[in-house]
């Protein structure tokens, strides 16, 4: 019995197919669905003859090295190269170090490098496909929840510079992304509650009916149903897809919309210090200060800010914001807008949910009302 779903992503230049899949479900031939999805992958890109599987330390003995062994069964040669966990590797250091020990291990432009893990190792190994040999392709096979919604669909792979996230990087789309939704089982319950986050974000900014699925199947979604892992993932990669597909590399605005709530939620992450307040959880509080800011400008009915609170908090998702001062969490706002060149804009909903607008000129005081509290 074949239980995967496939989301095609269509761009002008390139095209490629997302599979989800649950490996633990059928209990007798676990082994066989991954390695049967992974043999088709691999299959389709023919000539593959060196495979370097880039992974994380935490990663590497659950979910990277059963991968390098089932690719060992159809490439000739696979390496696995590991890097520290943690957001510090996506440095410029890491990066020579994979180039190095690739050009060592004899990589060439028929190279295919595999990501295996969360957004760090995605973003990472992405950067060193698309800059090795002027570019290898790549697959990302991810295994956090955010990696497995958001940040291995849409092509965006990069590395930080140390007071500028992201800012190094290209548009360097995979060749296939092949997802486990299985490889959850092992990730702490935090992250996979920040990467829910996202997934209601995507319910807010594109798609109602979805948004309700989410309310209304709290248990099965916490509790990591098979099933109901695999409908909420594809249906994110889905949206993301359809984002990605408008507006590939950030021209006509579309893309802005996945920024929902993340002004709010990039200043509580700088104020806060790296690893006080994962993204996600940022990101929830986030969306409910967009929300209420929407709401005091009269662009949505009331309660509907609410309705989010209410999801976000049965995920177990903070929805208040921190006790931070005020005053550094409007100077971080502004710093991120220097750093975008241009005013500080504000995806907000509209009238109802899966319509977005950017709005610009909001005062500081109008900003302060929206933290709340
Ligand atoms: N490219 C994009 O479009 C995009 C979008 C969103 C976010 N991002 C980037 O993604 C990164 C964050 O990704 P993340 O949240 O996945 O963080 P991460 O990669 O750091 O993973 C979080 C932690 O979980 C561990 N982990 C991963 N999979 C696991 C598993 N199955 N079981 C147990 N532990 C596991 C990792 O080792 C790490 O310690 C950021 O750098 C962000 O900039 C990129
Ligand atoms: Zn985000």
């Amino acid at each position: 019995m074949s239980t995967h779903l496939t989301v095609h992503v269509g761009l002008a230049h390139t095209q490629y197919d997302i599979t989800i899949f649950s490996s633990a479900e059928s209990s007798e031939n676990s082994h066989d669905t991954q390695l049967s999805q992974t043999s088709r992958i691999l299959d389709g890109l023919q000539p593959v003859t060196h495979l370097v599987v880039i992974t994380d330390e935490i990663v590497a003995t659950a979910h990277a090295e059963p991968f390098v062994d089932k690719c060992r069964q159809h490439v000739g040669r696979v390496d696995l190269m590991t890097v520290p966990a943690g957001e510090a590797s996506k440095c410029i250091e890491q990066a020579s170090r994979l180039w190095q020990q690739m050009l060592d291990a004899g990589a060439d432009r028929k190279t295919v490098v595999a990501a295996v893990g969360g957004g760090v190792v995605g973003d990472l190994a992405g950067f060193v496909a698309a800059t090795y040999g002027r570019g290898v392709r790549f697959l990302q096979v991810p295994t956090t929840l955010l990696a497995q919604v958001d940040s291995s669909v849409g092509g965006k792979v990069g590395i930080n510079l140390p007071h500028a996230k992201n800012i190094i990087g290209a548009f360097w789309q995979p060749a296939a992304v092949l997802i486990d939704t299985s490889a959850l089982s092992t990730l702490p319950d935090r992250e996979y509650r920040s990467g829910l986050a996202e997934v209601v974000k995507y319910g807010v900014i594109m798609d109602e009916p979805f948004f309700e699925y989410l309310s209304r199947n709290v248990t099965e979604i916490m509790d990591r149903d098979p099933q109901s892992l695999r409908h909420v993932v594809s249906r994110c990669c889905q949206l993301k897809s359809d984002v990605v597909v408008a507006d590939e590399t950030e021209v006509t605005g579309r893309r802005a919309i996945l920024n929902y709530g993340h002004t709010f939620a990039h200043a509580f992450e700088a104020v806060g210090g790296y690893g006080a307040i994962l993204h996600g959880e940022a990101v929830a509080i986030g969306m409910v200060c967009a929300s209420r800011l929407a709401e005091s400008q009269g662009m949505v009915p009331g309660g509907f800010t609410d309705r989010q609170i209410n999801v976000l908090n049965a995920f177990d998702l903070p929805t208040t914001t921190p006790d931070y001062d005020r005053q550094q969490l409007l100077a971080a706002m502004q710093l991120d807008k220097k750093v975008a060149h241009g005013k500080l804009n504000f995806i907000l909903p509209k009238q109802e949910m899966g319509s977005m607008v950017l709005v610009g000129e909001i005062t500081d005081d109008q900003i302060l009302a929206a933290l709340g509290g």
